[in-house]
């Protein structure tokens, strides 16, 4: 059908791809505006890879300023063609540990001061995003993460908040109890959304650095705490990613659950 591209948006912490061959940082222009910073392509084990830091370099962009249709648009226009998500994450659950990694497969979105679609007037599509992660390249990142030696779990309800306060004790404890969702970050959406309406895979590895604020036995979480976890992380998820090369291939079959045709049934518009 086609070649894999494999692009990775790189969190806080990670900043690069380790042994790319032939890389090269390049500019990309969108007509959504500039991205989070240029983005550098090379290949891995013969398959084209495309990074793209989401604060850009020197963590310029907070999470509700990261230009997330720029980045997903740029990223198309490079034609790659399955998306990694690299985050950080606080975590609700005392078995999610700091320096655990969460193969992330639902989200509750609680963003409201971010633009969250490539449609609107003139052009009606409505996507599903019932389930907003590809499960063949979640399985390749879970793959890729156990032979890193990470620990990993497989699943789990991601909270998306605006940010860029950390949340308020109630709101961590309604998150956790009443929710039900496993882990919270700030970056995730609309990302995911975004990726879907541009028809690419996306998966989420989520790194938990912190227990948000709670956990009786931790303290509140603060950036300190968050950084020296990362820290930790950074090589680990590197490790990860220079893994899905050679589990992915290069050689692209249409994806089985249907991501690269999201929006087969979702236009409105009619075609001029
Ligand atoms: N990113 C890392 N830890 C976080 C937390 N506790 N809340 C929101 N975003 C985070």
């Amino acid at each position: 059908m086609g070649k894999t591209v494999i692009g990775v948006i790189g969190g806080s912490g990670v900043y690069d791809i380790d042994g790319l061959e032939n890389p090269e940082w390049v500019t990309v222009d969108t007509p959504w505006g500039t991205p989070s910073d240029q983005l550098l392509t090379g290949t891995l084990d013969g398959v084209t890879m495309v990074f793209l830091p989401r604060h850009g370099r020197g963590h310029v962009h907070s999470p509700s300023s990261v230009p997330y249709r720029a980045n997903i648009d740029a990223l198309k226009r490079l034609s790659v063609t399955d998306v990694i998500s690299v985050s950080a994450c606080g975590s609700f659950r005392e078995e999610m540990a700091p320096g655990d990694f969460v193969i992330v497969d639902q989200f509750i979105d609680r963003t409201f001061a971010r633009e969250k679609s490539f449609f609107g007037p003139g052009c009606v599509a409505h996507v599903s995003v019932a389930h907003p992660t590809c499960p063949r390249l979640s399985d390749a990142c879970e793959v890729a993460a156990k032979a890193s030696g990470i620990a990993v779990h497989r699943g789990g309800t991601y909270l998306a908040m605006e940010g860029p306060q950390f949340s308020t004790l109630a709101e961590s404890k309604m998150y956790r109890e009443s929710w039900g969702c496993d882990v919270i970050g700030m970056t995730n959406m609309p990302e995911a959304k975004l990726a879907r309406e541009a028809e690419l895979c996306y998966a989420s590895v989520a790194m938990v650095t912190d227990y948000d604020s709670w956990h009786p036995d931790h303290g509140e979480v603060d950036v300190a705490q968050i950084i020296a976890t990362l820290t930790g992380n950074a090589d680990k998820a590197r490790s990860m990613v220079s893994r899905l090369p050679g589990l992915l291939g290069s050689e692209r079959a249409p994806c089985p659950h249907g991501c690269d045709r999201a929006l087969e049934f979702a236009m409105l518009t009619a075609p001029d």
